[in-house]
């Protein structure tokens, strides 16, 4: 590229020796994507924070409304991280998006439940194997 022509493509947005992306908006996709990660773990460390309460109100024998408020925040956090594609891959989002609804159809019905005495102690180990099976696939730390 001559000199001159690089100089006008400087002004016109594009930088100089790298290929034009196009749209301003495509023009930092690692910045966007790394937001996502981090909104996402921020999601992540929030289901962490209220599974570790959910057993606390468990062995408290707390109220059910209690309980199901705490479900919510759960429903919240996993609905947050599931519409943030932060991986490179189409298909492992696509994949992950389908492992969301899963957990997110397994919260349902265990949000439609009691939660009293046994029953209680049986869901939230459900509810834990339900962040396994995804951790499984996709988690590698
Ligand atoms: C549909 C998939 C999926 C579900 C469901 C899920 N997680 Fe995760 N979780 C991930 C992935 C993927 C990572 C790794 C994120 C990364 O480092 O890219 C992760 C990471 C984490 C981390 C580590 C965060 C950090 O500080 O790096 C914690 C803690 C965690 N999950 C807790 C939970 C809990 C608790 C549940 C269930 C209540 C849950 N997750 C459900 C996919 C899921």
């Amino acid at each position: 590229m001559s000199r001159f022509l690089c100089l006008l493509s400087m002004v016109g947005l594009a930088a100089c020796g790298e290929p034009s992306r196009g749209s301003p908006a495509s023009s930092s996709p690692i910045p966007a994507r790394e937001a996502m990660a981090q909104s996402f773990i921020q999601n992540m460390k929030s289901l962490d924070l209220q599974y570790e309460n959910l057993h606390g109100d468990v062995e408290q024998s707390a109220p059910a409304p209690e309980i199901r408020s705490r479900l919510t925040k759960i429903r919240r956090a996993a609905e947050g991280a599931s519409v943030l594609p932060y991986r490179e891959s189409e298909s492992e989002n696509r994949d992950l998006k389908r492992q969301f609804d899963l957990f997110l159809s397994t919260l349902a019905r265990l949000e439609a439940g009691e939660w009293k005495g046994e029953e209680g102690v049986h869901n939230v180990r459900a509810l834990g194997a339900a962040c396994e099976a995804c951790h499984g696939l996709y988690r590698t730390d």
